[in-house]
């Protein structure tokens, strides 16, 4: 105990109070009801965002280990020092090829680059423009683009969800103001897995001459021509951002632009110049990743089919209508406890179906974020919609 510890205790219990205090659990998710456990608590896991089941993948497993053993465990240093790699810009070339953009830089993490980019942007816009730059922001953006743009010292002009007439009158208002106007937006929301209207949001951008930056974190490899995410082919997305800790099974993420862009942002955003580069077993596991992407069509009809079955199914129940579109299913609970209370009843019933509370989603719309696999069966999505029947007949 150190005399510091009272003050985190104290505000621990306040989180608690709150039904806000987050813990670790020590679960052991699986992913098909038919797998064979081992012992302890094995649940069915729809809260992780392995959508297409390829972090199991024995072929990215194989070339993450040939990767290693050829290349080594890390990578030893900022790409900008002696960290660049063959794999780094095989794998930059292949992202910028499906994003149908001339370049691709990596990042450490999707975090890492939302958190980075943004500032290194701002400095742009500052230093030439002499004016600071304006981010119109949708409300339900991630953390790490609220926080790239907390770390420049921006205050974000926010945008009501997926409102383009909203963020139309916001341009306008602003539209004689100097400096780098950008639009910041998902194109699938993390939390409620509806989409934004790309062709949409390039019109406006357009029209505005605004920069429009695109996180496709949730879309890429799920969504669009052979998994290419909902950006790839629309001009007028000056970045499109995603992760290859979601579909793609791995770990890390790029920004994908013009060259100019991704040499501005090597020299400038943060999160890449002072940060060790991707590890060679990453990296092999995403070139693996970008090898299958192409051939996996049925798994994207499947994640689609499900998704609509479990919709039906919900409505069907009783549960809050969503804007969900995609493979992204939120089951609205309103106060977090609520939630929590969910989220105990599924892990009962053996299904780990994690509850999201606010800070994550705005108070009063806690809810059970699913997240189907593509992997899983369809008698394991059966056996959750049975699971919530039970719950909402219970009340
Ligand atoms: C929309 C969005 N952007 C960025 C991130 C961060 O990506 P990563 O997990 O690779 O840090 C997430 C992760 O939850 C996300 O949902």
């Amino acid at each position: 105990m150190t005399p510091f510890d009272p003050l985190f205790l104290q505000a621990l219990d306040d989180l608690a109070r709150q039904d806000r205090r987050r813990r670790l659990h020590p679960l052991s998710p699986y992913l098909r009801a038919d797998f064979r456990t081992p012992h302890g608590k094995t649940l069915l896991d729809f809260s992780s965002n392995d959508y297409l089941g390829l972090s199991r993948h024995p072929l990215l497993a194989e070339r993450a280990a040939d990767a290693a053993a050829r290349e080594g465990t890390g990578s030893g240093s900022s790409r900008l020092v002696t960290g660049t790699r063959d794999l780094h810009e095989r794998v930059e070339a292949r992202i910028a090829a499906l994003k149908g953009k001339e370049a691709a830089l990596l990042f450490a993490s999707g975090w890492q680059a939302n958190a980075s980019v943004i500032p290194a942007l701002a400095r742009l816009s500052k230093e030439q423009t002499g004016a600071t730059m304006l981010v119109f922001a949708d409300r339900l953006n991630h953390a790490s683009l609220h926080h790239g743009c907390a770390a420049a010292g921006l205050s974000q002009i926010r945008f009501r969800h997926n409102d383009l007439s909203h963020l139309e009158t916001l341009l306008q208002e602003r539209a004689e103001m100097p400096g780098l106007k950008v639009i910041a937006t998902e194109s699938v929301f993390s939390m409620d897995g509806d989409r934004a209207d790309i062709p949409a949001l390039a019109a406006l951008a357009r029209r505005y001459g605004a920069f429009l930056y695109v996180d496709e974190a949730h879309a890429t490899g799920v969504l669009g021509s052979g998994g290419a995410g909902l950006t790839a082919g629309v001009g007028d997305v000056a970045l499109s951002m995603g992760t290859f800790s979601k579909a793609l099974g791995g770990m890390g993420a790029w920004v994908a632009g013009s060259r100019a862009l991704c040499d501005w942002l090597l020299n400038k955003a943060s999160g890449f110049v002072f940060s060790t580069a991707l590890p060679p077993s990453v990296l092999g596991a995403a070139d693996a990743a970008l090898d299958l992407l192409p051939d996996m069509d049925e798994a994207r009809a499947t994640l689609s089919r499900r998704a609509d079955w479990l919709r039906a199914q919900l409505a069907d129940q009783g549960y809050a209508p969503t804007d969900s579109s995609t493979q992204i299913i939120p089951v609205m609970a309103g106060e977090a406890g609520r939630a929590l209370e969910l989220t105990a009843f599924l892990e009962d019933e053996g299904i780990l179906a994690i509850a999201i509370r606010p800070p994550t989603v705005p108070a009063g719309t806690s809810r059970l974020r699913i997240s189907l696999n593509a992997a899983q069966s369809d008698a394991d999505t059966e056996r959750l919609a049975a699971a919530l029947a039970r719950f909402s007949t219970r009340r």
